[in-house]
C-alpha cells in the first residue's frame, strides 16, 4: 500500500481542495466549524496525518471492489456517548473522507458518472452528521464503516433509495430455499433507505426504474443487474400488523425474504427513536409507529431486522446471465442525468473507461517534502 505524503493529505484537507469537498459532501452550517477545526488541527499534527494517509491508501486499494472481498478496515475512535471525546477523534473519519474525496471523484469520472451523480451520494455525509447530532447531542461522526461505500464508489445516489454493488451472500440452501434467481456470489445491488422523509410507493418505483440502467452505462463489464437485496428492519413481517396501510408495510411487502430473521430491536431504536441504546422506559414517542412499536415491546415481544431480495423495475429474467460478463447493454436507458452532463465527465479529461489506475488520480497540490 503506497501511503500518500502527508503535503497531499493537507493540500486536500485544508483551502481550497477542503471548501469545495465541504460543497460536496453538502456539510451544514451546523457542522462546519467543529468539522473544519479538526481538519486545521489534523492537518498540523504529523501523525494524526500520516493516520488520514493510512485511511486515504486503503481506500484508494478498494476503489470499486466490493466490500464482500475487501471488508473495510476503519476502527471506532471514540464513544458517541462520551461528552469528552476530542474534535480530532469525532471528526478523523470525516477529515479522511476530505482527503480521499479527489480519488473517489476521479473514479466516477473513470466511469463518465456525471457529476451531478457523484454529488447525490457523497451528500449523505452532511446529512449524516446532523443524524449523529440528533442521536447524541454533540457533532461528529461513528458510522464511518457505511462510508467506505461512498469512498470506494461502490453506493450511488438513486432518488428515493440508494444502491451498492455487493455479492449475493449467505448460506446456499437459505438462497435457494427463498428461489433467489441469482447464485452464490453473483453481484446484485444492494438497496438502502435514506432519512430523506416519506417512502412513497411512487418513488420506491422510480428508484428501482433507475438502478439497472445506471449500472449498465456506467459498470458496463457487469452483467445486467437486476436482483436488489436489503437488510432492514423495514423487513419485518410484524410491521404489516403494526402500520398496516403505511408506506413501511407496502416497502416490506415488496421483498422475498432470506434466511432467518436476527435481532431488530437495536435497528428500531436507531432508525426510528434516535436512541439506539435508551432503556424502554426512556422511549416516547407520538406516531402511528412509535407508539405501535412501544405497545409491541411493552408486552415483551420483539423486532427483527430481515433481508430479502426482489427484482428491479426492469424484470427480464430470460436475458439475466449471470454466468457470462455482458460488455455494453443494449436496453434503453431512463437514467436521468442528461447526455450533457455525461459530456462534460469526459471533457474534463478524465478517460471513458471501467478502470481506475493511478493515471486516472489528479496530481497532489503540493509536492512531498516531509515524507
Ligand atoms: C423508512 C422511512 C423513510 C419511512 O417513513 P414514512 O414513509 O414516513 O413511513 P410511513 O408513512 O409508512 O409511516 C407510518 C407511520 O409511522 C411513522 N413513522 C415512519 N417512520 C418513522 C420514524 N423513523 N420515526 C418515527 N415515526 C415514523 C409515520 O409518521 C406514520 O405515523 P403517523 O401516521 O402517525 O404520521 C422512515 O422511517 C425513515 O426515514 N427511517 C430512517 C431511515 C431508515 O430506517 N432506513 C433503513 C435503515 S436499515
Amino acid at each position: 500500500m503506497t501511503l500518500p505524503s502527508s503535503d497531499e493529505i493537507r493540500a486536500r484537507i485544508t483551502g481550497a481542495a477542503r471548501v469545495r469537498a465541504f460543497a460536496y459532501f453538502a456539510v451544514e452550517p451546523a457542522d462546519t466549524a467543529d468539522f473544519a477545526a479538526a481538519a486545521d488541527s489534523i492537518a498540523a499534527d504529523r501523525a494524526l496525518l500520516g493516520e488520514v494517509a493510512e485511511v486515504v491508501a486503503q481506500l484508494r486499494e478498494g476503489m470499486g471492489v466490493p466490500l464482500t472481498q475487501t471488508p473495510a478496515r476503519l476502527p471506532a475512535r471514540f464513544d458517541p456517548h462520551d461528552p469528552d471525546a476530542p474534535l480530532t477523534d469525532r471528526f478523523f473519519y470525516p477529515v479522511a473522507f476530505v482527503g480521499a474525496l479527489a480519488d473517489a471523484l476521479a473514479y466516477h469520472r473513470s466511469r463518465a458518472i456525471p457529476d451531478a451523480a457523484s454529488r447525490a451520494i457523497f451528500a449523505d455525509l452532511g446529512r449524516h452528521l446532523r443524524i449523529f447530532e440528533r442521536t447524541f447531542g454533540q457533532t461528529g461522526l461513528h458510522v464511518q464503516d457505511w462510508f467506505a461505500l461512498h469512498l470506494r464508489g461502490l453506493i450511488y445516489d438513486f432518488g428515493r433509495l440508494q444502491g451498492n454493488l455487493t455479492e449475493l451472500t449467505g448460506p446456499a440452501a437459505d438462497l435457494a430455499a427463498a428461489a433467489v434467481p441469482a447464485p452464490p456470489g453473483a453481484m446484485v445491488i444492494d438497496t438502502h433507505i435514506p432519512d430523506i422523509g416519506p417512502l412513497t410507493p411512487a418513488e420506491v418505483d422510480a428508484s428501482f426504474g433507475r438502478m439497472s440502467p445506471f449500472f449498465a452505462r456506467h459498470f458496463p463489464e457487469l452483467p445486467p443487474l437486476r436482483i436488489a437485496v436489503c437488510t432492514s428492519w423495514l423487513l419485518d413481517e410484524q410491521l404489516q400488523t403494526l402500520v398496516p396501510g403505511s408506506n413501511i408495510a407496502a416497502f416490506g411487502a415488496r421483498w422475498h425474504p432470506i434466511g432467518p430473521p436476527s435481532d431488530g430491536d437495536w435497528s428500531v431504536r436507531n432508525f426510528v427513536f434516535r436512541r439506539p441504546d435508551a432503556p424502554l422506559d426512556r422511549l416516547t414517542g407520538s406516531s402511528r409507529l412509535e407508539q405501535a412499536v412501544l405497545k409491541h415491546w411493552r408486552s415483551g415481544a420483539h423486532l427483527q431486522v430481515r433481508t430479502g431480495w426482489c427484482e428491479t423495475a426492469h424484470p427480464q429474467r430470460d436475458s439475466i446471465d449471470f454466468g457470462i460478463l455482458s460488455t455494453m447493454s443494449n436496453e434503453p436507458t431512463d437514467d436521468t442525468y442528461d447526455i450533457e452532463e455525461e459530456e462534460t465527465a469526459t471533457d474534463e479529461g478524465m478517460p471513458l473507461r471501467p478502470g481506475y489506475d493511478d493515471a486516472n488520480r489528479p496530481e497532489p497540490a503540493e509536492s512531498s517534502s516531509d515524507d
